[in-house]
C-alpha cells in the first residue's frame, strides 16, 4: 500500500456490557487515514455497539480511544464531531418536513442560504446525487442515506462510519454508494463500513476487521484473504459456503402464471403480462430491484391481489386436475385442495401475529387451512417444539409472544411453520434477510429439502450470488414485467443485472 499509513483513530482495550451481556470485550482496533475498513461480524457480534462508542452514543466501560496518538473523551455525538467523526446509523435521524438543506444545517449556526454553496460543493465533489430542496418525506431510502452522508461530511467528518448501509439499497444503489465511498477514501477520508455480507467486504474494503461474540478476532488486508477464511474468522469454525443444488428430478409443471396484469389503487400498472411456470422439484428464483412487482406476483398467486388479465393455474399432483386460482380468495384456494405455502416479506403483518405465542401462531395456519386440524393445543405445541428445536429458534419458550423474538427468529418460526404444512408450492420472499450465515444456510438447506420432496419452490431474493447458486431457473423482473427467464447454471450476475435494469423493446425471453 502506498497510501499513508498514519493512524486516524485507535481503540485500545475497549469493553462495554449491557447488564449481563458483554457486547464488546477488550477490543483493539486502528483505523488508518484514507482506508475503507469493513467491520465484519455476525448479528449480535458487537459491531454497532463498538462504533456507537466511537460516535459518542455509548461510553466504554473500560479502555481508551486515541486520535493522532492522544487519548480523547468522546461522551456525546457533539464530541465525536469535534473530532471529525460522523456516523450514519441504521435508523436515519432526519426531520421529515424539512428539506435536505434544512436538515444539513439543523442545530448549526449556519443558515440554509449561506450553506448551500458549500453543500453543493461537497455533493458534486464526491459524486452524490441529491436535490437540496426536496423534503425528506418525499425521499426514497437511498436519498435519505445520501442526505445523512452529506450532512456528516458538511459537519466536518473525516472518519465516516456507516452501519449496514447496503441493507436498504438496491444493487445499483449499492454500486453508486461504493463509488462515492471510494472517492471519499481517495480524498483522504477514513471509512468504516459495518456489514455481515462477505461479497461486499471483498468488493469495497481495503482491510477487514472481524468481531465475534464481542471479541476482536483480527484484521487482514482484503486482497490477502477470501470469503472462506473470513467466514471462519466470523463464526469460529469452518463452514461449507457452497450452496447445494441438485438436478431437479422429473420436474412437472405445477403452477402456471400466464399474462397476469394488475394496477394499484391509483390506477398505475404494477404487473404487466407476467408469465412463468413453477415446476415441481425446482427452485425458481425471482430477481429484480425490490419493489419491481415481486410482492404483487406472490400476492396474486396467494389470492391477496386481484388481477385484471391473465390466468393462474395449479396442477394438482394427486390427480392432474387443473385448478384455476385467479380471482379466488386464500380460503377458496385452500378449499380447492391447493397446497400453497407463503412466507411473505412482511412477517408480522401477514405471516404471524405478534402478540400471540409460538403455539398459537402454529395453530393460526391450521385454522386458516379450514380443516380444524388441531382441536387441542397438543399438535401445535409439538409443531412449535419441533420448529424451535430443528431451526434453533432462540426463544425463552414456546409460550413467548412472537413479537418478543428477534427478526431472524421470527423468520425461522414462519418458514418452519409453512414448511411443516407439506406444501406443493412454496413461495418465500427474502427469507434470509437479517439472518446470520449459519441461519441463512439452514434456510437454503430447508428449501433444498423441499425441492427434493417435489415441491415447486418460488424464491424471491435480493442477493444475486445466492439466487444464482440456489435456483434452477431465475426469472428476472423489472417494472412489473418479466424481462427474461434464464438457466441459473448458465447465467451470471452481469446478465441478470442487465436484464434487471434494461428495458427491452421486444419480449426477449430466453426460456431455459
Ligand atoms: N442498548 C442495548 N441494551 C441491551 N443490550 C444491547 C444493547 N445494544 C446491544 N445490545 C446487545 O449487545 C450485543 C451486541 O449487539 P450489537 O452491537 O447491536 O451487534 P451487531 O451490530 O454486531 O449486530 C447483542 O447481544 C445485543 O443484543
Ligand atoms: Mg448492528
Amino acid at each position: 500500500m502506498d497510501r499513508q499509513k498514519s493512524i486516524s483513530i485507535e481503540l485500545r482495550n475497549i469493553s462495554k456490557s449491557f447488564g449481563q451481556i458483554k457486547a464488546n470485550q477488550h477490543v483493539n482496533l486502528s483505523i488508518y487515514r484514507g482506508e475503507i475498513l469493513a467491520l465484519l461480524g455476525e448479528n449480535g457480534s458487537g459491531k454497532t455497539t463498538l462504533m456507537n462508542m466511537v460516535a459518542g452514543i455509548y461510553y466504554p466501560d473500560e479502555g481508551e480511544i486515541l486520535i493522532e496518538g492522544k487519548p480523547v473523551t468522546i461522551a456525546s455525538p457533539k464530541d465525536a464531531f469535534r473530532h471529525h467523526i460522523g456516523m450514519i446509523h441504521q435508523h436515519f435521524k432526519l426531520i421529515d418536513v424539512f428539506t435536505s438543506l434544512e436538515n444539513i444545517v439543523l442545530g448549526l449556526k449556519d443558515r440554509p442560504s449561506t450553506a448551500r454553496a458549500a453543500v453543493e460543493k461537497i455533493r458534486d465533489k464526491y459524486g452524490f446525487v441529491l436535490d437540496l430542496d426536496k423534503r425528506v418525506y418525499e425521499m426514497s431510502v437511498s436519498e435519505k442515506q445520501t442526505l445523512e452522508i452529506i450532512k456528516a461530511v458538511y459537519r466536518g467528518a473525516n472518519l465516516l462510519i456507516l452501519d449496514e448501509p447496503t441493507a436498504v439499497l438496491t444493487p445499483i444503489e449499492v454500486e453508486k454508494l461504493f463509488t462515492i465511498l471510494r472517492n471519499m477514501a481517495k480524498d483522504g477520508k477514513s471509512i468504516i463500513i459495518i456489514t455481515h455480507k462477505l461479497n461486499e467486504v471483498m468488493e469495497i474494503s481495503d482491510r477487514v476487521a472481524v468481531l465475534r461474540k464481542g471479541e476482536y478476532i483480527g484484521s487482514i488486508e482484503t486482497k490477502k484473504t477470501n470469503e472462506n477464511e473470513l467466514t471462519e474468522m466470523m463464526v469460529g469454525e469452518k463452514i461449507e459456503l457452497n450452496i447445494e443444488r441438485d438436478t431437479p428430478e422429473n420436474p412437472q409443471d405445477r403452477l402456471i402464471v400466464k399474462g397476469i396484469s394488475c394496477k394499484n389503487a391509483d390506477g398505475h400498472s404494477i404487473l404487466h403480462k407476467v408469465s412463468f411456470t413453477a415446476r415441481s422439484g425446482e427452485i425458481l428464483g425471482i430477481a429484480g430491484i425490490s419493489g419491481s412487482g415481486q410482492k404483487e406476483i406472490l400476492e396474486s398467486i396467494a389470492g391477496l391481489v386481484k388481477d385484471d388479465h391473465g390466468s393462474i393455474t395449479y396442477i394438482n399432483p394427486k390427480n392432474g386436475e387443473v385448478v384455476n386460482l385467479r380471482d379466488k380468495t386464500p380460503a377458496q384456494i385452500r378449499s380447492l385442495g391447493v397446497r400453497l405455502a407463503f412466507v411473505p416479506e412482511d412477517r408480522l403483518g401477514m405471516g404471524l401475529v405478534g402478540n400471540m405465542d409460538l403455539i398459537d401462531n402454529m395453530m393460526l395456519r391450521s385454522y386458516r387451512k379450514g380443516k380444524g386440524m388441531f382441536l387441542n393445543r397438543k399438535k401445535p405445541r409439538d409443531l412449535a417444539d419441533k420448529v424451535v428445536r430443528e431451526l434453533h429458534v432462540a426463544t425463552p419458550s414456546i409460550h413467548t409472544s412472537v413479537r418478543k423474538l428477534s427478526g431472524g427468529n421470527v423468520q425461522k418460526v414462519l418458514v418452519g411453520r409453512e414448511i411443516a404444512s407439506g406444501p406443493k408450492v412454496l413461495m418465500v420472499a427474502y427469507p434470509t434477510r437479517g439472518l446470520d450465515i449459519n441461519s441463512s444456510y439452514m434456510i437454503y438447506h430447508l428449501l433444498n429439502e423441499q425441492k427434493k420432496k417435489g415441491t415447486a419452490v418460488i424464491y424471491v431474493g435480493e442477493d444475486l450470488d445466492v439466487l444464482i447458486a440456489l435456483s434452477d431457473r431465475v426469472a428476472v423482473i423489472g417494472d412489473g414485467e418479466v424481462r427474461g427467464i434464464v438457466d441459473a447454471r448458465k447465467t451470471n450476475k452481469n446478465e441478470i443485472g442487465l436484464l434487471m435494469t434494461k428495458k427491452n423493446d421486444k419480449e426477449e425471453k430466453k426460456n431455459a
